[in-house]
């Protein structure tokens, strides 16, 4: 896999970077100046361009950038043109309303089946699925070609759910449980935290005061 030598702070713009891209397209624009997407979506024109210099000349000089193409290339470094099965563990509140979000599958993220530890959970329908028992998961990984494993247990027995995770092949973990999870260097985990996301909005608020 290539753009190993592109920076964590680049890649974490880049999502920003496309999703503006794609409201774009959807307006039907073709091509924009760094100035104009500098004022959309809020980093300077000069750290745009040099964003976007990392990944091969897009902008010519008095013409912009044209949409579709750097909105395409972006897709590509970032995986997008690529599908992913992925497995769902923990079908609770919050693992519900994750399988009842469709975004993720039009964005190429097939969520394959749900699994919980709770007998009682165990075969009740949410959406088109019904929920598998988590024990089946690791031959369920290794028979439906399952890329990503999304966690939203609680934090106990988290790790164990991990490593067993890791065992069954899964590549990647998008963990929603506020835990540092210990895998492999082979194995990617990105956190998701809502809280962190809430007391950044508390800090901002208070310093507006
Ligand atoms: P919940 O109690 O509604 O659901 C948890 C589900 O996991 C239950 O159905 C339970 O039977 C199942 N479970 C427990 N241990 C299991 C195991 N070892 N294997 C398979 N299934 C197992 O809890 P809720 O509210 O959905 O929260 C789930 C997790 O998500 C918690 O760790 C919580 O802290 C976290 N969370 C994270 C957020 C974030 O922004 N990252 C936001 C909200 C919750």
């Amino acid at each position: 896999m290539g753009n190993k030598n592109i920076s964590m702070a680049v890649i974490r713009r880049l999502p920003k970077y496309y999703r503006y891209l794609g409201d774009l397209l959807d307006r039907d624009i073709q091509r924009i100046s760094s100035k104009e997407l500098s004022d959309i979506i809020g980093f300077t024109a000069s750290q745009i361009r040099q964003d976007l210099n990392n990944f091969g000349g897009f902008g010519q000089q008095g013409y912009g950038y044209n949409v579709d193409a750097l909105h395409k290339e972006i897709g590509k470094i970032l995986g997008l043109d690529t599908k992913y099965n992925a497995v769902l563990i923990g079908a609770g509140n919050l693992g519900q309303a994750i399988a009842n979000y469709s975004g993720f599958r039009k964005a190429g993220f097939e969520i394959k089946a749900l699994f919980d530890a709770n007998p009682r959970m165990i075969g009740l329908k949410i959406r088109d699925f019904e929920i598998l028992d988590s024990e089946d998961i690791e031959e369920f990984i290794k028979e439906n070609d399952v890329d990503i494993a999304i966690m939203c247990i609680p934090k106990k027995g988290s790790q164990e759910l991990a490593d067993r995770l890791v065992n069954a092949g899964i590549k990647g973990i998008w963990n929603f449980v506020p835990v540092d999870l210990d895998v492999p260097e082979s194995v990617i985990v990105e956190n998701v935290n809502l809280t962190e996301s809430l007391f950044t909005l508390s800090y901002l608020m208070k310093a507006e005061d």
